[in-house]
């Protein structure tokens, strides 16, 4: 039987990874964010494996976008049975004292807003396949994490609450939801931190293919199995 998979952030670091493992055992992999060629590479490695992969480029803020393309891989796949949410974003400026109030809620709405989105508009798909939802939340948003700040900690932490309230209320349709909180992986999002981890420090970090193993267990996991919280974070984490 054909599983599609929707990726947001598709086009690089974590959420290619995932295509690329999840095609690798046999998920059809819808692939979105808003570059296309980092999508039409992630698309390349996944076709060049011999899987299947579906270019959806969109801004994930953009809620008309976003329905558009659930319509589109419905049609093109006749289902949805499996999201892995990886668009996200954090900004230099992260404290009280320097961050823009603009910013602040532009995170927010990448990081929350565009979650809640998306599983709105793949819901009515997820209960029919009964659905495993990723939400690739934060290290910041298991434990508070000084240093993450105000606007990724708060939008980050409440991905929890967006996990638990589709377990608690969408069970009955057995969908499944997994708050997947990563340390440090070394991915492009390290050039977002104030002061930018170099070589030796991303050596001791997660790799974007720990994570894509991670999350490959979930969604293989039987249909009876809820994952609810997992933790992967590299030994070296403080
Ligand atoms: N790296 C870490 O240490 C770390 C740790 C814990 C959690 N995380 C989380 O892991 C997730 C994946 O990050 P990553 O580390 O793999 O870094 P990454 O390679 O920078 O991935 C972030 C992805 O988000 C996409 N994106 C950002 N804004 C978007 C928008 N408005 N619409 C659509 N797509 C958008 C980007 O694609 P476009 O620019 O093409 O849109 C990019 O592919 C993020 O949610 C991040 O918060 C990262």
């Amino acid at each position: 039987m054909q599983r599609v998979l929707w990726i947001t952030g598709a086009g690089s670091g974590m959420g290619r990874a995932v295509a690329r493992v999840a095609a690798a055992a046999g998920w059809t992999v819808a692939l979105s964010g808003r570059r296309a060629d980092a999508l039409r590479d992630t698309a390349s490695e996944v076709t060049a494996a011999g899987g299947t992969a579906l270019e959806l480029p969109l801004d994930v803020r953009d809620g008309d976008a976003v329905r558009a393309a659930r319509a589109r891989i419905v049609e093109e796949f006749g289902r949805i049975d499996a999201l892995v949410l990886a668009a996200g974003r954090n900004t230099p400026q992260r404290a009280w004292g320097d961050q823009r109030i603009e910013t602040f809620h532009d995170v927010v709405a990448v990081n929350l807003g565009a979650v809640v989105t998306v599983v709105d508009a793949a819901l009515p798909d997820l209960r029919t396949s009964s659905g495993v939802v990723v939400v690739v939340s934060s290290y910041a948003g298991w434990s508070f994490h000084p240093s993450a700040g105000v606007a990724y900690s708060a939008s980050k932490t409440a991905l929890g609450s967006v996990a638990r309230t589709l377990n608690a209320q969408e069970a009955a349709h057995g969908v499944r939801a997994t708050h997947l909180c990563p340390g440090d992986v070394a991915t492009d999002f390290l050039s977002q931190r104030p002061t930018v981890p170099d070589a030796a420090a991303r050596e001791l970090m997660l790799t974007p293919d720990d994570i894509a193993r991670t999350v490959q267990f979930v969604l293989d996991s039987p249909a009876h199995v809820r994952i609810d919280e997992l933790v992967v974070s590299p030994v070296s984490q403080r």
